[in-house]
């Protein structure tokens, strides 16, 4: 416990009894977090899983959630010792089989299929584990509560006991949570207020790649991702998303532009595409993809505008390469070229990097972080950077990359195109 300071002669607070303490002499928890091999996963909790935290991993069925924690419990339990991993979908044989599958059969790794609250805890305290993973909180039970499990009232309840058990100085706690295609109803969503991370694995099922997103984490920062590869031996993680993002890039085509985004802590190259065609009849549509829909109409607006294109007789299909969503303005200037670029069938040079935002009157606006997306990029080899002119200094001129600053839309569509 962190040393209080009380005056001498004053009586212990009423209340919870608690009192004031020095900020800097509080309990620092950067140190103790619980870290595995796999670097993803700390990262996107902000540097590791924090003991005495609770932690809820949502996504769809069949996306890899058990087989992520399963990984997790044993690279914790080699280091850390016991882990109770409670089953309540699978039975314990099924889960060793998986566990062995994935090469995750060794060490201290209880199993306990039950999917009554009450019974959980006890187990837990007997067992004593560091770190509890509850799969999933749709199938445990609280036998007081008169709702079946997975009702809005059990999840809520029975996240709230856990939470309570952590908090009192108990293991780290990890919940898994179905979302259903339907939405979140009696799922992630009504426990994100409660838990303290909140972490999606996201990603197409049918497809090898999955994306470990925190959307809150009372502990590091959100937005952070973690990117892994579904293999036939389980999660591998991808350390270098921005290449392998860039590697199924098509080669000189029209219509596709790359930006720099900062996801959580880390810059990411991602592909914008467009696909501009004639209106064959009535309005034209518009469709965009990891964009923001509004935004993207707003952009086509100002290249109407203010670049003079005659958007107004084309479809404009937007896509992000990757299955990934861009939220953040410093991609508009790359969405921007990327239309233009559909629309006059003319591809940009291939390795060139384009940031900015792009403003009503056709401005182009300074982006955050600009010396970190550059150096992203020109490290898997783009030489070509459209940037800002409102962003000062910084650029140390990289030997062999030609840099452009544009402050409108017009100048870059001029270079560019
Ligand atoms: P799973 O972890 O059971 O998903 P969730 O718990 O989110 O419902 O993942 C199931 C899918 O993952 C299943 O379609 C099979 C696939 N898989 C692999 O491709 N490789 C593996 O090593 C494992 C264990 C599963
Ligand atoms: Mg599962």
């Amino acid at each position: 416990m962190a040393e209080a300071i009380v005056p001498e002669g004053i009586k212990k607070a009423a209340g919870s009894g608690e009192v004031p303490v020095l900020l800097s002499r509080v309990n620092d928890i950067s140190e103790k977090r619980l870290v595995t091999t796999l670097g993803e996963w700390d990262r996107v909790l902000g540097g590791g899983l924090v003991p005495g935290s609770l932690v809820l991993v949502g996504g769809a069925p069949g996306i890899g959630k058990s087989t992520l924690l399963l990984q997790v419990a044993h690279l914790l339990s080699s280091r850390y010792g016991k882990i109770l991993y409670v089953t309540g979908e699978e039975s314990a044989s099924q889960t060793r089989l998986r566990a062995r599958r994935l090469g995750a059969e060794e060490g201290e790794i209880y199993l306990l299929a039950e999917t009554n609250i009450e019974g959980v805890l006890l187990q837990i305290e007997r067992l004593q584990p560091v770190v509890v993973m509850v799969d999933s909180i749709q199938t445990m039970l609280l036998p007081d509560i008169q709702a079946a499990p997975g009702s809005v009232s059990q999840v809520r309840e029975g996240a709230a006991r856990f939470l309570r058990l952590a908090k009192d100085g108990g293991p780290a706690v990890i919940l898994v949570g179905h979302v259903t295609k339907e939405g979140f109803l009696a799922g992630p969503k009504v426990l994100e207020h409660l838990v303290d991370c909140v972490l999606y694995l996201e990603g197409e099922r049918y497809q090898a790649y999955r994306i470990l997103r925190s959307v809150k984490n009372r502990f590091g920062s959100t937005n952070e991702i973690g990117v892994f590869e579904m293999t036939g031996s389980g999660l591998q993680e991808v350390t270098n998303p921005s290449a392998m993002l860039m590697a199924e890039r098509p080669a000189g085509v029209a219509g596709s532009s790359v930006v720099a985004c900062l996801e959580g802590t880390r810059p990411l190259l991602l592909e914008i595409q467009a696909l501009v065609s004639k209106t064959t009849f009535g309005n034209p549509r518009r469709l965009a993809t990891g964009i923001d829909f509004n935004r993207a109409l707003l952009l086509a607006a100002v290249l109407e505008k203010r670049a003079g294109l005659p958007l107004g007789g084309y479809d404009i299909y937007l896509n992000v390469a990757g299955g990934i969503a861009i939220n953040e303005p410093a991609a508009d200037l790359g969405i921007c070229l990327a239309i233009a670029s559909g629309l006059k069938d003319r591809p940009l040079e291939s390795r060139t990097l384009v940031l900015g935002e792009v403003g009503l009157a056709g401005e182009v606006r300074a982006v955050t972080q600009l010396e970190r997306r550059v150096e992203e990029a020109a490290r898997l080899g783009f030489n070509r950077f459209i940037i800002p002119a409102g962003n000062r200094g910084g650029l140390k001129g990289q030997s062999g990359c030609e840099i452009y600053k544009v402050s409108t839309i017009n100048e870059a569509l001029r270079l560019a195109l």
